[in-house]
């Protein structure tokens, strides 16, 4: 895991400490609103609707147990006992007062957290793959790129007023757990002729005019990567527009300019740039890095006590069947912890639950934790042997929902009940959706399926990249849900389509049992997953599920 040297800590109190100067002077009067703006989104701190909000960034995901300590001592001491993971490996406090944020900085610094760059038109926190250097899937552990590109974009002075934010994913797993094409910049590892290498995607994004993003390069060698991606943000600096706030996004640069012409540009200023990057040092500081995130020593284990479990208990072996994945070590597995209880907020989890499972990492996973994008908690490394007495203890604490990548782990964003630009409620919402599926006991024949749900256009809940995605919207002061259908966020990434006409709120719930029951009536068979069914059939016998019952119930 990355550690902190002596640069990043005193830059880090130096952002600090002017920070706590600003602050100061909002609370004193010599700065208004207005003008403390833009010095507080430069630390991630909002207005939100009913208070400030603190975006903390996760770099790739990735929390030890001490930074996970340390979160949760934040929200004991100046939140309300909780925080609130997001889709983008951040975390947000929902709750804290002005006079205490640079006492939070001061605490999350402490621990080698920060909230720089997680607001404002600069590079965002780079997000990764949560299984990374777990997954058996995996080509190469995509972190130490990741923290190349965190340290080279963290205050760069030419993207610190880009003309518009700017979000970068990594993944080096051929199957895509950070969603790659809807980032503005997508990195895919890839080897070629034995060499290792990224695949570059640009101008994908979600909220207004969604857009899977298109490969400018099939192939950047590791010690071109800087200079390309300094290529293409500038090339977009310059490109970009800056005269609509909602055209300003790189999709839509792409999109207007098309690829071919950016493709040029940028290749154009690689040329230019690439001399003046010093490939040696950059090759030497990553070996650095990838020392730092070394594989973890797994000693070999006996697996008897899962079997066993998994023979006599049936609550552990569906918690199993769907909250573990595959580890790359025999004897271990990678053990996702549901933050979707049913009638749970999505993504939030108590100071009590932080610890628990900071304990638990060090007792069980050597002491890592990770964020997922879907707004759960990962830990990667756990012996098979460990697992029985790992889900003793999260299922007393309420963390054992056995739902992982089922109906009920659903990604919602904060909507109303937080957020100053939503146009209708998301969590209640998602809350519904899944006591619902949980009375019915439906969710784990339907088996796996994405619910994604956003309270307005600018889609934080992914719903464009739902197999079901929920668009709540105003009309004429009445909340109203859209619903698309097919999206899909993995390596064959696609926008939903919109089915038709939107629900009332309290018609969402039985709009989507529909959609479910039309599945399970015209699946092929259990193996034909939700996706699978609607790929192969089309929309059209979901959109009369949908819409048929719908007009009886009007008659
Ligand atoms: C203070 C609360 C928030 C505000 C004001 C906010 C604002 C926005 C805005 C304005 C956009 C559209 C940007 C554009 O397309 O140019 C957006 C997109 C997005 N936000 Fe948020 N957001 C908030 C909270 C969240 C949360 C909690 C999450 C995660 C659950 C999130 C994740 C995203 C994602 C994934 C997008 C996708 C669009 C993209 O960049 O391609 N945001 N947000
Ligand atoms: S989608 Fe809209 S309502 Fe939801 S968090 Fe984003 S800006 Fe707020």
């Amino acid at each position: 895991m990355y550690q902190y040297d002596e640069f990043d800590r005193a830059f880090i109190a130096e952002r600090n400490r002017q920070f706590r100067a600003q602050v100061d002077r909002r609370i004193d009067g010599s700065l208004t609103e207005e003008e403390f703006r833009p010095l507080r989104l430069m630390n991630g701190l909002y207005l939100q609707l009913h208070a400030y909000m603190l975006r903390v960034a996760i770099p790739y995901g990735t929390l030890n147990s001490a930074q996970l300590r340390q979160l949760a001592m934040i929200a004991t001491r100046w939140d309300k006992g909780y925080g609130h993971f997001t889709t983008r490996q951040n975390i947000q406090y929902n709750w804290p007062r002005l006079t205490d944020v640079p006492d939070i900085l001061d605490a999350l610094a402490e621990v080698g957290l920060h909230a720089i760059q997680t607001s404002g038109n600069t590079i965002r926190n780079v997000t990764s793959d949560q299984f990374a250097a777990a997954a058996a899937d995996e080509i190469e552990d995509p972190r130490p790129y990741a923290e190349l590109i965190r340290q080279w974009s963290t205050d760069h002075p030419e993207f610190q007023f880009l003309p518009r934010k700017f979000k970068i994913a990594i993944t080096g797993s051929p199957n895509d757990r950070a969603v790659t094409k809807a980032h503005d910049i997508g990195l895919r590892m890839v080897r070629q002729n034995g060499e290792t290498g990224f695949e570059v995607i640009v101008g994908g994004g979600l909220g207004r005019t969604p857009m899977i993003g298109k490969v400018i390069r099939d192939f950047v060698p590791v010690a071109d990567l800087l200079p390309y991606l300094e290529a293409i943000v500038g090339t977009y600096n310059l490109l970009g527009r800056r005269d609509n706030k909602y055209k300003a996004r790189i999709k839509i640069t792409v999109h207007e300019n098309g690829l071919e012409k950016v493709r040029d540009l940028v290749e154009a200023q690689f040329r230019k740039i690439a001399p003046q990057f010093d490939a040696g040092a950059t090759a030497q500081h990553l070996a650095q890095l990838k020392q730092q995130f070394a594989a973890p020593d797994l000693p070999p284990r006996d697996d008897q006590r899962y079997h066993d479990a998994r023979r006599i208990d049936g609550v552990f072996r569906a918690w199993a069947d769907t909250n573990l994945h595959p580890h790359r070590a025999a004897g271990y597995s990678i053990v996702t912890i549901s933050l979707k209880p049913h009638g749970g907020t999505p993504g939030d989890a108590t100071d009590a639950q932080m610890t628990l499972i900071a304990d638990l990492a060090d007792r069980y996973a050597l002491g890592e934790i990770r964020v997922s994008h879907e707004q759960n908690l990962v830990l990667p490394h756990v012996a098979l042997d460990d697992l029985p007495a790992l889900h003793q203890a999260l299922r007393a604490a309420g963390l054992a929902t056995a739902n992982v990548g089922l109906a009920s782990d659903i990604i919602a964003c904060p909507g109303m009940d937080y957020c100053a630009l939503a146009t209708a409620r998301s969590i209640p919402v998602a809350q519904e959706i899944a006591q619902h599926v949980d009375a019915l006991k439906l969710e784990h024949d339907i088996g796996p399926l994405k619910i994604k749900i956003s309270g307005c256009i600018n889609a934080c809940g992914h719903h464009h990249v739902g197999h079901i995605g929920i668009l709540g919207l105003d009309r004429a002061g009445v909340e109203n849900y859209q619903i698309t259908l097919g999206g899909d966020g993995s390596e064959d990434a696609v926008i939903g389509t919109r089915t038709g006409p939107g629900f009332a709120y309290d018609q969402i719930v039985p709009a989507v049992e529909r959609i479910l029951r039309a599945y399970l009536d015209l699946r092929r068979d259990r193996s034909e997953t939700f996706l699978q069914a609607y790929r192969r059939l089309g929309a059209d016998p979901f959109k009369a599920a949908l819409y048929h019952t719908e007009q009886e119930d009007a008659a």
